[in-house]
């Protein structure tokens, strides 16, 4: 089954909006010098909030082939929830994804399952394409294995998503995350065939076979590609090393 790849590039919180314009037109420069090398793959940045606007009205005038995602959505459709952003105000942003349960909001947010997948419906109710991140701590790992947890949490998500969503599966090892220490291709494959044999349970085969299950965890050039062998992984949610634009766009070109 093809899928195309996803890279994905969650900027945290790095880069105003200035930075942010030549970053995007560094990188699209980048990307389009090297098109001949990279197939079909499917390349996304996930800017803050404050920097959206200006990344659209970029991306819409230059016609870039860079897609734009948002870290983070209320699970409310509008009203008295103050800091808060809807989906219905990302989507007139020309948001595609939205990364939902990102472990730096469940863990220093304090974000359920069930408000994660309340945010993944907003997203999709919108129109938009949550990034479900799903990941164990050190902690799980020792004392249930890899798969356990972000299986749960996965299907806690999908208990809350309509039939036909469409989403993301984003498999992040917590202990992966900006350690510099990421998980092995075979460790990553074996979570992401227990993610998407979930989705063959609760989707059936059309969803787990078109569904993309990314990598993230101290993804960088020089192991991407290790990871996109995988027969089960379809990309990469990648942190600090998308915040170096020749470095960003080799892992773009990881074919
Ligand atoms: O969302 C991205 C991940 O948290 C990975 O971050 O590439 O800095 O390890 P990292």
């Amino acid at each position: 089954v093809k899928r195309t790849p996803l890279i994905a590039g969650n900027w945290k919180m790095n880069f105003d909006h200035l930075q942010a314009i030549a970053f995007v037109q560094k990188l699209a420069w980048s990307l389009k010098d090297a098109q001949h090398n990279y197939g079909e793959v499917e390349v996304a940045v996930f800017p803050p909030f404050t920097d959206l606007r200006s990344v659209q009205t970029l991306l819409a005038a230059d016609k870039l082939a860079v897609a734009l995602g948002a870290q983070d959505v209320s699970p409310h459709a509008a009203g008295a929830y103050t800091g808060d952003i809807s989906a219905a105000m990302l989507s007139k942003l020309d948001v595609r994804y939205i990364i939902v349960g990102h472990s730096e909001r469940r863990g220093g947010h304090g974000e359920s399952d069930e408000t994660v997948g309340l945010k993944a419906r907003a997203a999709v109710t919108a129109g938009m394409v949550p990034v479900i991140c799903v990941g164990e701590t050190a902690e799980d790992l020792e004392a249930h294995g890899a798969a356990a947890i972000p299986v749960q949490q996965l299907q806690a998500a999908l208990s809350q998503l309509p039939a036909e969503a469409e989403f993301v599966v984003a498999y992040e090892p917590v202990w992966a995350i900006g350690s510099g220490d990421p998980a092995t291709p075979a460790q990553a494959e074996e979570v992401g065939k227990a993610l998407r044999d979930v989705l063959r349970a609760e989707r059936g085969d059309a969803v787990a076979d078109a569904t993309r299950i990314l990598y993230g965890g101290s993804v960088a050039s020089q192991n991407v590609a290790s990871y996109l062998k995988q027969p089960n992984l379809d990309g990469a949610l990648v942190g600090g090393a998308s915040l170096k634009v020749d470095e960003f766009s080799r892992i773009a070109q990881f074919t």
